[in-house]
């Protein structure tokens, strides 16, 4: 599975990327209003850090602009993945931009009907948004299960799975399980994933033993 950051603070990417744990970033018009800085110098200086995927949205809502948007945003960088929202003209943007060779991440997607019509416009990533669905009583995961099924049966389907709103590591682990190709992560859940109580109290008791016997791995 890939994990993607889901931010625009490029502090914390520079910090999470030299784990080597990051295969691509998530963005979208409120990480990048949170991060108070010019849209286009960050998403050049994301690129610039983390080699694989980086989702930068159009704002537009028609066509023509979606579309002039998308181009301007690609090329920014080769790993710009462009965001449409999954609407009519946010799936035709995703047909021309796909065609003309760019990654195209289709966005806001919350049912399994929506996920079949980016697959077919040709989205690289179809982004379903599991804790919006999870905070308005509907089983979030139960979209990526039926995704992931459904993509299963037609292997001319070239779309990548990417677990959106993710809340908690069980999203993760529960994804993972599926088989969701990707899962784009708050930088907050990456750390709560390496968190276990147990690791921490085994750790602490291994230490005590190892100062008890005075000796130094490095020195003589
Ligand atoms: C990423 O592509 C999405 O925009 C993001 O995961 C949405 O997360 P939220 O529901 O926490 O805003």
């Amino acid at each position: 599975m890939k994990f993607f950051i889901d931010t625009a603070d490029i502090a914390e990417i520079r910090e999470l990327a030299a784990t080597g744990l990051v295969d691509g970033v998530t963005t979208n018009p409120s990480l990048i209003a949170k991060s108070g800085r010019k849209f286009v110098d960050v998403v050049r200086e994301i690129c610039a850090v983390v080699p694989g995927p980086v989702s930068a949205e159009v704002t537009a809502t028609d066509h023509a602009t979606m579309l002039a948007e998308g181009r301007k945003l690609a090329k920014i960088a080769p790993n710009v993945a462009v965001k449409v929202p999954l609407t009519p003209d946010g799936l035709k943007t995703c047909r021309a931009l796909a065609g003309d060779g760019t990654m195209v991440n289709v966005t806001l997607c919350f049912s399994p009907a929506q996920a079949i019509l980016a697959a077919k416009s040709g989205a690289k990533f179809i982004s379903p948004f599991v804790g919006r669905l999870d905070d308005v009583g509907t089983d979030g995961l139960g979209l990526i299960r039926d995704i992931v099924q459904i993509y299963n049966q037609y292997p001319d389907f070239m779309t990548e799975v990417l677990v959106a709103s993710v809340r908690h590591p069980i999203h993760v682990i529960e994804s993972a399980k599926m088989g969701a190709h990707v899962a784009t992560l708050p930088p907050s859940v990456l750390r709560q994933m390496y968190s276990h109580p147990l690791t921490d109290k085994g750790l602490a008791a291994f230490l005590a033993d190892w100062q008890k016997t005075g000796q130094s791995i490095l020195g003589t």
